[in-house]
């Protein structure tokens, strides 16, 4: 086959091999490689495995070859929830919090994510694009290479709807592999704050957001915020009926900052994912466990609001949940674009293992998003979505934390240039 190329010298080669979506124990299985190889052609992976077999393989097909030198190599890394798309920095809120101000007080007071809809409403088309490119330029350099991105900062109908348009350019712009979902329930907009206003904020989604969304296919999934002090439960099951039937399926924002059922909620409308799950109880566990919705955890929020609780990781994976990480980038509870980072702090605050935090940026991720045919995983026949790390073992990936050792991604057997 013309243009085939081998990958050599990849010191350890994590696979993610197997089944998925990964539960219990299988999160640790991460199908590891010494002196491993990949076969490439197409875009994607022919072979893998230990590197003279790849080589005889290889050799058949009169590859080119590329030797990277003794590195670790893993899948392209899935950022499952990100809020890419936002005009400016909060800076400023986190100097309050540091001085003592809550994230609810300061949302009370008109900051929050209001004031990131302000600044969203007020910006440019280019200005939006060139900000999100740029963060998505960034992700890349950390190995990330598919990415969920939502909008949430509109609130109403022309600016999520904008929002959306703008994911689908920068799609298309750049490598790396976007998927849009609808947030317009992220809170209740300024103009609807009034006795009765949430209902019919939410009666405008269903009614006008969704079915345009839907027609110009502007979406995949659609996510609700369910807390106090942005959406019920039974406003977000309104919701989430509208968009089934037009064939956006749901995530979920839940227990972030309370208990709010809507755990309970996801498992009842076979949500893709519910995610954040700080407060979740036994029972939620259990519910879960038993369910095929992915549990996505975000702990860079609890680490950058300085919370001390985060979300009981070891037990959702020890009762045989679906297990995903996130780095939730949004510009007021965790302002980051690595999943490294996320990954060093899910080890080190909530008790994941080095390969479950690396299953559940990976393959679990990928579930999470439907994609766990195509991408997540090094396996014959997937995309050739790759990250090389500048590092001897796996493990080093969250133990090195706030340094990137990311070398390269690869997506769709290509590289992905990173800012310079
Ligand atoms: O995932 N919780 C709601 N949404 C975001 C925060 C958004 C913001 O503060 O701008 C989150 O934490
Ligand atoms: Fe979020």
């Amino acid at each position: 086959m013309a243009n085939a190329l081998l990958l050599t010298g990849c010191k350890q080669l994590v696979t993610m091999a197997g089944p998925a979506p990964r539960r219990g124990r299988a999160l640790r299985e991460i199908g590891r490689v010494e002196n491993g190889a990949v076969l490439i052609a197409g875009g994607r992976i022919l072979a893998t495995g230990p590197q003279p077999k790849v080589e005889r393989q290889a050799g058949a097909r009169r590859a080119r070859k590329m030797d990277l030198g003794g590195r670790v190599v893993t899948p392209g890394l899935v950022d499952a929830h990100t809020h890419l798309v936002f005009a400016a920095s909060r800076a400023a809120e986190y100097e309050q919090r540091i001085a003592g101000a809550t994230y609810e007080q300061i949302a009370k007071a008109g900051g929050g994510i209001l004031s990131s809809v302000r600044a969203l409403r007020a910006a440019s088309d280019d200005a939006l694009a060139v900000t999100a490119g740029a963060r998505l330029a960034r992700m890349a350099a950390h190995g990330t290479t598919t990415v969920e991105a939502k909008s949430g900062y509109g609130l109403d109908f022309d600016n999520e709807l904008r929002t959306l348009k703008l994911l689908r350019r920068l799609g298309k712009e750049q490598m790396v592999e976007i998927v849009p979902t609808l947030l317009a329930a992220h809170v209740v907009p300024p103009e609807f704050r009034h006795p009765g206003g949430a209902d019919e904020y939410v009666d405008r989604i269903v009614r006008l957001f969704l079915p345009a969304v839907a027609l110009e296919g502007l979406a995949e999934y659609c996510d609700v915020f369910v807390e106090r002090g942005a959406f019920s439960v039974p406003q977000a099951r309104r919701i989430f009926a509208a968009a089934r039937a037009l064939g956006l399926k749901p995530r979920l924002h839940a227990e972030q900052l309370a208990r709010t059922a809507g755990a309970r909620l996801a498992v009842e409308v076979e949500a893709a994912s519910v995610d954040h799950l700080d407060f979740v109880n036994g029972a939620d566990i259990r519910a879960l466990a038993q369910s095929e919705v992915a549990c996505i955890l975000l702990p860079g929020c609890s680490f950058h609001l300085g919370l001390a609780r985060y979300a009981p990781a070891r037990q959702l994976i020890d009762a045989g949940a679906i297990v995903a990480l996130a780095t939730d980038c949004n510009p007021g509870t965790s302002p980051t674009l690595s999943l490294p980072m996320a990954m060093s702090v899910a080890c080190t605050q909530m008790r994941m293992t080095p390969a479950e935090a690396l299953a559940a940026c990976t393959i679990n991720a990928a579930y999470s998003l439907g994609r766990h045919a195509r991408i997540g995983s090094i396996e014959a026949g997937k995309d050739a979505d790759l990250a090389v790390w500048d590092v001897q073992d796996y493990r080093e990936i969250p133990y090195y934390f706030g340094v990137n050792h990311c070398m390269d991604a690869w997506k769709g057997g290509k590289v992905i240039r990173g800012p310079e």
